[in-house]
């Protein structure tokens, strides 16, 4: 298939790009490089550097494309918290831009990267697809605003939407890994001790209701959630808009994560325990009944797998 990777030059985006060109499709990588690297595009791949405002439309044209992987994206939370409006032209405006050009190049197929933060603060856990969508932050908001105007989209228009719902993505695979300017995720920044680029782990909170007082996650490596975007490639079909949830199925405590990069790095790690971090849910595990049931998907590669990789790819 010929394929637009918007954000294809980012984390997710560049992973999923080099799988898909392995798996013999033709990649057109559009990214703005606002956060991603342009050595991060795969061999293989042709780069675009633009807006999706500013140049889907002309990408796209009478290309002959069959589908889009929309990554592109702002997505930190804190962020979104402190310029909101930000977050609204970023996402919600930018992917409106998107879907015009689609829409006028005749392209309506569509695999979405929309987010746990869709959920907000779960009432159950594991959360499901069909459980209330309450964002507690403005980068949830938008993605579910995006998730709301596919579904719309796929009745008025007759896109074939898929939404892939990601917790905590991590590991790396080969010379594609996480690399922001700014780092705000747990494992990047338990490695940089490890590493010797800073002195301690900051752990955010020692009280929340989970069995060592710290908060709770559902890791997924990167390459198993490209995987999830190959099969949803497949999975998507004019006038539905399908989401699934990507996790595990199971959780780990940021104590717990600290340990196992303890084990795979063989550094001793110091930890310094401080307040909680606003807006953190306590716990957050995905069902990903759903997606294994219609597409067989399930994760292969476990937290230790995850944590090799990505210290494999920190020390590169
Ligand atoms: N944490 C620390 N110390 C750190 C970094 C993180 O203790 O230095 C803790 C956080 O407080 C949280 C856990 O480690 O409890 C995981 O934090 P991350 O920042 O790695 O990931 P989040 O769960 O906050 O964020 C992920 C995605 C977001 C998404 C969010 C909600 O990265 O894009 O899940 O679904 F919005």
């Amino acid at each position: 298939m010929k394929l637009l990777v918007t954000g294809g030059a980012g984390y997710i985006g560049s992973v999923v790009s080099a799988r898909l060109v392995e798996a013999g499709h033709e990649v057109v990588v559009l990214d703005d490089l606002s956060t991603g690297h342009d050595d991060a595009v795969p061999a293989g791949a042709r780069f675009v550097r633009g807006t999706l405002r500013g140049s889907a439309s002309e990408v796209l044209d009478g290309a002959g494309f069959d589908a889009v992987l929309h990554f592109a994206a702002k997505s930190l939370v804190g962020e979104s918290v402190a310029d909101p409006a930000k977050y609204w032209d970023g996402n919600v405006g930018e992917s409106l831009a998107l879907f015009d050009a689609m829409r006028r190049a005749g392209v309506g197929r569509i695999v979405f990267s929309s987010t746990a933060a869709t959920y907000g603060e779960p009432e159950s856990t594991p959360i499901l697809e069909t459980d209330p969508t309450r964002p507690t932050n403005p980068y949830g908001a938008t993605k579910l605003a995006i998730d709301t105007i596919l579904t719309e989209y796929a009745r008025l228009y007759g896109f074939g939407a898929v939404s892939l719902r990601y917790f905590n993505v991590a590991g790396a695979y080969g010379a594609q890994g996480e690399r922001h300017t700014v780092e705000t995720h747990l494992i990047p920044n338990v490695l940089k001790v490890a590493l010797g680029e800073k002195d301690a782990v900051n752990v955010f909170g020692t009280d929340y209701p989970t069995p060592d007082g710290t908060c709770v996650r559902d890791y997924v490596h990167v390459v198993d959630l490209a995987r999830a975007h190959l099969l949803a490639l497949d999975d998507t079909e004019a006038g539905a808009h399908r989401i699934y949830n990507l996790g595990s199925g199971s959780g780990y405590s940021v104590n717990e994560v600290v340990e196992v990069c303890r084990a795979v790095t063989g550094h001793p790690i110091p930890a310094e325990y401080g307040d909680r971090r606003a807006g953190d849910p306590a716990v957050l595990v995905a069902s990903s009944e759903k997606i294994n049931g219609a597409l067989g998907w399930k994760p292969e590669r476990d937290l230790n797998q995850m944590v090799a990789d990505a210290w494999a790819f920190a020390r590169r």
